[in-house]
């Protein structure tokens, strides 16, 4: 049922934890499941140099926010803010149709924590123009 790709990442995540002093945070949430995944970026020069995340939730989403954080890191910002829950699915092998949502969280994350960024440093990241914190929740769908 899961790829070889979510079951490793899920077994060993890379970049899991937190960065002390991140210049960006994200974090969102899914009220149906109640899973939380929170997203730490260290960027400099407009280039993600460090990404860490916390996922309280599900085995995709954990497979899935080890992999937006290795796809995103060494990263322009420009760049990782075009992160799809669509490439996330692609890079983990695929998910099955019922936890396809779990990706979204890691693409909302990544944004979530982008535009935490833009915000302390008065910069407009292209694609977050129209970005509103209230995204932050999305809704599952089972
Ligand atoms: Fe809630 Fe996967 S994120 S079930």
């Amino acid at each position: 049922m899961y790829s070889e790709i979510v079951m490793d990442h899920f077994r060993n995540p890379r970049n899991a934890g937190r960065i002390e002093d991140a210049d960006g945070i994200g974090q969102v949430g899914n009220p149906k499941c109640g899973d939380i995944m929170k997203i730490y970026l260290k960027i400099k020069d407009d280039i993600i140099e460090d990404v860490k995340f916390e996922t309280f939730g599900c085995g995709s989403a954990i497979a899935s926010s080890s992999i937006a954080t290795e796809m995103i890191k060494g990263k322009s910002i420009n760049e990782a803010v075009e992160i799809s829950n669509k490439a996330v699915v692609e890079a983990l092998g695929g998910l099955p149709p019922v936890k396809i949502h779990c990706s979204v969280l890691a693409e909302q994350a990544v944004k979530s924590a982008l535009y935490d960024y833009a915000q302390k440093t008065n910069k407009v990241i292209k694609g977050l123009e129209n970005y509103k914190p209230e995204d932050d929740e999305i809704h599952c769908q089972h």
